[in-house]
């Protein structure tokens, strides 16, 4: 399996279905009996879609989709709900380079959507992103593919991931923490909700419309707890030895900030044994899984290997 190929190629599915599905205001009103669209916003389109379509990884709906493929589910059922993740994903980011939050210039390689489009417009395009998401995967397209109750157990698992008990609490807490006292547990409560929450609900989601058995969910979720934290550790480690040129955003930004991360708490060469021993975990916990969880196996190991 060709890593490059197969990212690639999901890459594009999931670009098409987000282009589909962010539709332009003039779409809209040929959709629709009574919109003007010398009303709608033009900005917020722009502005919406400069974020979506900048350039980032998609790894959250291409692990929905490998999760899918592991349990041999069909990856159009869960084409929509990847796209929903990723709006999420994005929304969550426009917020996070605010500069009430992280103050962050440089996102995806571009300036960031409040430095394009000024910070009213970033954080209503953000809040679009997120009540987006939830319009489409309630929408018929995907309900009418699933059962009803995967149908609500999808949506409510990705509000509660998004959430007050998931990515929000997270990023809660990694704002209470900037400047503050070390905390190692506390480090890694905030890490697995601002980021493993998003990353697991993606699993989670992949694998119940997929049709997976209660032990092949009980062994995905474990993968994905692993790769989730896992995933956060390495982008810690990235703010500090990446090239800004390469992540798209700005380098040494987390210390200059005085955040709390792995690398600043048990040192770089441990954060790393740290990501490794978890991709090692997740590795372990999927081992029963033949060959079509092969693409989980791949994402687990990019997961740290990557360079963006
Ligand atoms: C960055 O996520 C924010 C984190 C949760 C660490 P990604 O590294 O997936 O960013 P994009 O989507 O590729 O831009
Ligand atoms: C953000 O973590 C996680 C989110 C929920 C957006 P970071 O603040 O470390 O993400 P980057 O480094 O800005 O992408
Ligand atoms: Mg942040
Ligand atoms: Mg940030
Ligand atoms: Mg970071």
């Amino acid at each position: 399996m060709n890593l490059i190929n197969y990212f690639s190629k999901r890459k594009k599915i999931v670009d098409d279905a987000l282009d589909k599905l962010l539709t332009s205001d003039k779409k809209d009103k040929a959709q629709s009996c009574n919109s003007d669209s010398a009303l709608n916003s033009r900005t917020l389109y722009e502005a919406v879609r400069y974020s979506v379509f900048a350039g980032g990884k998609r790894i959250r709906p291409i692990l929905m989709m490998a999760a899918c493929e592991a349990v041999a589910g069909e990856l159009g059922d869960v084409l929509v709900p990847a796209c929903a993740i990723e709006m999420i994903h994005t929304y969550s980011l426009i917020h996070d380079d605010l500069p009430a939050m992280d103050d962050d210039a440089l996102r995806r390689g571009k300036p960031t959507c409040h430095k394009a489009y000024g910070e009213a417009t970033a954080i209503l395009a953000g809040d679009a992103l997120l009540t987006e998401a939830f319009a489409v995967v309630s929408s018929e397209e995907f309900v009418k593919k699933v059962k009803p109750e995967i149908a609500i157990s999808v949506v409510r698992g990705i509000a509660t991931a998004a959430g007050y008990k998931g990515m929000v609490l997270g990023q809660m807490i990694d704002m209470e923490m900037q400047g503050g006292d070390i905390d190692f547990a506390r480090l890694e409560y905030l890490h697995i909700h601002k980021t493993g929450a998003l990353l697991l609900a993606c699993v989670k989601v992949g694998a119940t419309i997929g049709g997976a058995t209660k032990g092949q969910l009980c062994q995905l979720i474990k993968y994905g707890e692993c790769i989730g934290l896992a995933f956060q550790i390495a982008d810690d480690i990235l703010d500090v030895v990446g090239d800004s040129k390469v992540i798209g955003k700005e380098a040494g930004m987390d210390s200059k900030h005085g955040k709390i991360t792995y690398p600043k708490v048990v040192g770089l060469h441990e954060a790393k044994n740290i990501a490794e021993g978890l991709i090692s975990s997740a590795l372990e916990s999927i081992k029963d899984f033949g060959k079509e969880a092969d693409p989980l196996r791949r994402i687990a190991r990019f997961i740290i290997e990557r360079e963006k």
